[in-house]
Order: structure tokens, then C-alpha cells, then sequence
């Protein structure tokens, strides 16, 4: 399989911007928490919780839950409700035969090293442990990605150098989770086109700050006008109501008893 190139990618999150621009995140979770079908006194790892909204939904139904994100702001934010959550990167996972799922939504499409997380979630999983997670698939917000590498190109930069994302297609992530030994149950591509909670912009400031950020400040508020303005016709309609061209993947894996 081919390596991913690694990027330099700068994001950040900010808690505050994220609950405003991305509660829907963990709002549309339900199918993939159902996916899980969490079992009271379970150990489950959250992998990449952020502000622990998930998580914290599998504490109230009786699971014993560790959350790890790679960003301290919303590993404080989830702390804040209350959660066992630790800053951690999901590329370096630690743990040893700890739990009986490890959960993932929404994250793993940051972790470019997408081995490195399949071998650290198969060692924090006991046997006969499961791995059920909803990421960025394959053609996951194209219209965005090209909109954004046209306007940089115009710039004269080549945005598959700041890219922070890794939408596989299904196919390719099954190959990666049977390479190392997991049972893939289920693995599915879903387009989920999803309405934004306010314009582009503010999506673009909250996710895809690597972008914006190989440029100037004093170009980026250019950019982002520009990109929405290219963005408008494809994906805002006629009330102003703006939906992004997102495609899931949805997975369970097993990792067989010994
Ligand atoms: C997401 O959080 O699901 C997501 C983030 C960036 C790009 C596409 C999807």
C-alpha cells in the first residue's frame, strides 16, 4: 500500500469556535454509537474525543470511558464535563490490552499514519475486543478541497503540501485493518451531504485552518472570501442555507480471541 505523504498541517481548536461551527459533528454520531452498541461496564477508548460530547454520552449509558485527543484545548474542554480524557496522539497510542472497544468518530482522518493507529488501537484492545469508528471517506468534502486548492494555486501554492486529511476509500481501510489481523464486519462509504450551522467561512476557520495558514495573515481574510465565493453556487442554496459534500466511512472490526 502506498504511504500517505505527511504534510505539514497546522490546526488548532478552539472550543468555543467548535462548539458554534461543529456540534453537528458529534449531534449526527447517533449511527455510529449505535454501530458500537455500547454495553454498560464496557472499557471503551474514545479515540480522538474532542470536547468529550460522545463520550461523555457512552458514560451515561454505564461505560467505563478513557477519551484521548491530540489537542490540550479540548481535552481541557472535555475534562471540564467531568471525563477521564487525555492529551495523546492517536498515532502514539500507549495502551496495552486495556479495553473492549476502541470508538472513533470524526477523527481518525486527521491521523495520516493510518497504520500506526491500526497497530496502537489492536494493542489497546483485548482479545475479542472490537473497533468501530466513522471517519472522512473517500471524495469527503471534494468541493471544498478544490475550491481551497484552486484559490492557493493562484497564490502559487500546492495545497496537497498542507492537506491535514485522509478520506481512504473503503476498500483501502479494510486492506489496512485485515493487514494487521482484524475481522472487518462491516465497512461502508455513505455520502452524508451536511447542512453547516452558519456559512462557509466559518467551517473553513474551524477545520481547515492548514489551508489558510500556508499563506500571510494579512492574505488569509482574502482567501476565505474568495473561497466562498467560488464554494456559493456548488454548495449554498437559493435561502442562503450552505451544506458541505461530506461521504463517511463507516467500520466495525473485531480483534479475534487469542
Ligand atoms: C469531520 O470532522 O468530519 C471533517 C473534518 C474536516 C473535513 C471533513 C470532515
Amino acid at each position: 500500500m502506498v504511504a500517505l505523504p505527511l504534510v505539514t498541517a497546522v490546526q488548532t481548536w478552539d472550543p468555543e469556535r467548535y462548539a458554534r461551527n461543529a456540534r453537528f459533528v458529534s449531534d449526527l454520531g447517533a449511527p455510529v454509537v449505535e454501530l458500537l452498541a455500547p454495553r454498560a461496564g464496557e472499557r471503551i477508548l474514545d479515540l480522538g474525543c474532542g470536547d468529550g460530547a460522545l463520550t461523555e454520552k457512552l458514560v451515561g449509558l454505564g461505560c467505563r470511558v478513557v477519551g484521548v485527543d491530540a489537542s490540550a484545548a479540548q481535552i481541557a474542554a472535555a475534562r471540564a464535563r467531568g471525563l477521564d480524557a487525555h492529551v495523546g496522539s492517536g498515532e502514539d497510542l500507549t495502551f496495552d490490552d486495556e479495553f473492549d472497544a476502541v470508538f472513533s468518530n470524526a477523527a481518525l482522518h486527521w491521523m495520516k499514519r493510518a497504520d500506526r493507529v491500526i497497530e496502537g488501537v489492536w494493542r489497546a484492545l483485548a482479545p475479542g475486543g472490537r473497533f468501530v469508528g466513522e471517519m472522512g471517506g473517500d471524495g469527503c468534502v471534494a468541493t471544498i478541497v478544490a475550491a481551497l486548492s484552486a484559490a492557493l494555486a493562484r497564490r502559487g501554492h500546492d495545497a496537497r503540501a498542507v492537506n491535514p486529511w485522509y478520506f481512504p476509500t473503503a476498500t483501502e481501510y479494510r486492506a489496512r485493518l485485515e493487514a494487521r489481523g482484524f475481522v472487518v464486519q462491516s465497512s461502508a462509504l455513505i455520502p452524508r451531504p451536511t447542512a453547516l450551522a452558519g456559512d462557509v467561512t466559518g467551517w473553513l476557520e474551524t477545520f481547515a485552518e492548514s489551508f489558510s495558514t500556508a499563506l500571510p495573515a494579512g492574505e488569509r481574510p482574502a482567501f476565505l472570501a474568495e473561497v466562498q465565493e467560488a464554494l456559493r453556487p456548488k454548495l449554498c442554496d437559493a435561502s442562503g442555507r450552505w451544506t458541505a459534500d461530506y461521504v463517511r466511512l463507516r467500520f466495525r472490526a473485531a480483534k479475534p480471541l487469542d
